[in-house]
């Protein structure tokens, strides 16, 4: 527990890293976790509004390259494109509703492009070699996502961040009572999170499997045949 919001620390619903790649993954998200909390601290406003231009990148490159994967392949996407478009979707509608409750400074907007700059370069290569522990990486975001809104809503609710009016965009949106306040726009934040949390966690799950699969159906170099391998990076 977290001695000073009494809010347990550890990720609910948290996927045990089993693989090499989810250990990569999992020792990846918790070092950036250290650097965020170090930087932000209490300030869960600002920290959601750099964080938040970041989530919102994951969705876009998955659906990029999952659709020029579909292209080149000329098969079925299962849904995941439109999936991984709308995650992005949501994760800028955070942004543009935390914008409105805490204005980041002129050295958090540098940091902004600074980031994304780095992350989105770093992302698009570690999805385009390894989809798997890319969609593995976003699963252990989101549980630490859902981890800070939790710390977040504990702080409004012990009175240390004020319960402000919740934005009209978050209302029209998260279709709120018009009386609703911050409160109940990290509810609906926190939520929309764990969703993201479950799909990538199922999508690396899912990754794994055809991996696993391949493996098993490949032939033996011994054979001398020449099997259709699937690499990772085809999936
Ligand atoms: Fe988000
Ligand atoms: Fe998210």
């Amino acid at each position: 527990m977290n001695s000073n919001s009494g809010v347990a620390l550890t990720a609910p619903n948290h996927r045990k890293p089993q693989t090499l790649s989810d250990k990569i993954a999992f020792a990846f998200v918790k070092a950036l976790r250290c650097v965020a909390d170090r930087f932000f601290a209490r300030r869960y406003g600002h920290r959601a509004v750099v964080l938040e231009t970041v989530a919102a990148v994951p969705g876009m490159v998955g659906g990029l390259l999952q659709h020029l994967s579909a292209l080149r392949r000329i098969r079925d996407d299962h849904g995941w494109i439109r999936t991984l478009l709308d995650e992005a979707e949501n994760e800028r509608m955070h942004l543009m509703t935390f914008i409105e409750i805490a204005k980041p400074s002129r050295f958090e907007r540098w940091l902004v492009m600074a980031t994304q700059f780095v992350f989105y370069n770093a992302y698009f290569f570690l999805y385009l070699f390894s989809p798997r522990t890319a969609h593995r990486v976003v699963g252990y975001f989101e549980e630490e996502a859902v981890v800070s809104y939790t710390q977040y809503l504990a702080e409004v609710d012990a009175g240390r961040h004020e319960n402000v009016p919740a934005p009209q965009l978050a209302i029209d949106y998260w279709q709120l009572p018009e009386d609703a306040r911050l409160r109940d726009v990290i509810i609906a934040v926190r939520a929309d999170e764990a969703g993201h949390r479950d799909v990538n966690h199922e999508f690396a799950d899912q990754l794994n499997r055809r991996r696993n699969d391949n493996a098993e159906q490949r032939p033996s170099p011994e054979l001398g045949a020449s099997g259709n391998t699937l690499t990772e990076a085809d999936a």
